[in-house]
């Protein structure tokens, strides 16, 4: 090998060697500097003849093409070689499973609620709700439900430590002793009204909540919701019952055409009472009447056992399953799938 072969392997060698472009320049000035190891080999060539000049000049120059493209490629190569460790430093690993965070959504029978709430609302009514152990009186006595009334036993209860033998504490059979609750304390709130025998503002309120019976199959569950309303006053009438009820269940079933039937019945609380039956006119449920609600205007004896007088005011109640409503209004044929807590029945209805 001869001395202008060896010089570029070592400055191959040099450049390989160097780690980062700084070493690489410092490297460089080795060769290719002004004082570098070429620009000796060049001053050196002054003693030379002309023809000596030419040969050595041309070898000296290949020589230095050499070790320029020798520092070119270390160059590209360190360049390369910081891109790939930023790149990596920087990766993201795709092939991961992405981190999810699982949606909420309400329950079906929650979202029938808000429905309830904001179709009321808009009619007037306010919202109340009531302790779901409830003392014998308020779920039956108040409801013109003495002790040994026959109708006791269409509510065969969960009764519950806590209360006397003559006064058990139980888990409520349905939402109307919230209407008694409420119309009480509307009463104490407007006490000075009364006391100077001014009208007192009317009740209008629904009364939602979980409610509780011995009964279990596709269409009872032991754990129920209900939806009541109140609306006393002192002009209220069956009327405006059929008035509000109307409008609600249309509203509710997005159905103009949705046809209501006041069946006559019987519940201790109301007189008259009736079952209020509705028929769709289009759909899967067109034509067959289905019972959606009890109804009737509000027992003289209940008016009285809420502080008011029957012979001044007057109104109605209703109480409806909010289960059955969800049951109609999303085509569900299980009430307990409601129940259930399976997600994949669930996130149909987010
Ligand atoms: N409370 C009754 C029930 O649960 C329904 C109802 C409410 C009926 C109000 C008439 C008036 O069956």
């Amino acid at each position: 090998m001869n001395e202008l072969d060896a010089l570029v392997e070592s400055a191959r060698a040099g450049f390989a060697q160097a780690a980062t472009p700084a070493d690489l320049e410092n490297a460089k000035a080795v060769y290719l500097g002004k004082s570098g190891r070429i620009t000796e080999l060049m001053k050196g060539m002054g003693s030379l003849s002309v023809d000596e000049k030419k040969t050595r000049g041309a070898a000296i120059n290949q020589a230095k093409q050499a070790i320029e493209g020798a520092l070119h490629a270390r160059r590209q190569a360190l360049a390369d070689a910081e891109l790939e460790a930023q790149l990596k430093a920087e990766a993201l690993d795709v092939s991961l499973p992405g981190r999810q965070r699982g949606q909420g959504g309400l329950h079906p029978v929650s979202l029938t609620l808000e429905r309830i709430e904001s179709i009321f609302g808009s009619m007037g009514f306010d919202v109340a709700e009531g302790p779901e152990i409830e003392s014998d009186w308020f779920n039956f006595t108040a409801l013109n439900t003495p002790a040994d009334h026959p109708a006791r036993s269409m509510h065969d209860t969960f009764y519950v430590e806590g209360g006397s033998a003559d006064a058990p504490n139980l888990l409520r059979t349905h939402t109307s002793p919230v209407q008694v609750r409420h119309a009480l304390q509307h009463v104490e709130q407007h006490r000075a009204l009364s006391d100077t025998g001014q009208a007192m503002p009317e009740i209008r309120v629904i009364a939602p909540g979980r409610t509780y019976r011995v009964d279990s199959d596709a269409t009872h569950s032991p754990m129920f919701h209900q939806c009541e309303g109140l609306w006393i006053g002192e002009n209220v009438s069956f009327k405006d019952l059929k008035f509000v009820f109307t409008n609600f269940c249309r509203a509710f079933f997005e159905r103009d055409d949705l046809v209501l039937r006041f069946r006559p019945s019987f519940f201790p609380f109301t007189e008259p009472s009736a079952e209020i039956d509705i028929q769709f006119q289009s759909g899967s449920l067109a034509g067959r009447w289905l019972e959606v609600a009890g109804s009737g205007q509000v027992h003289p004896n209940v008016v009285r056992n809420m502080g008011l007088d029957p012979e001044r005011y007057i109104g109605f109640a209703f109480g409806m399953g909010l289960d059955r409503f969800t049951m109609l209004r999303y085509g569900v044929n299980d009430l307990r799938l409601f129940f259930d807590g399976d997600i994949r029945f669930l996130t149909q209805f987010r």
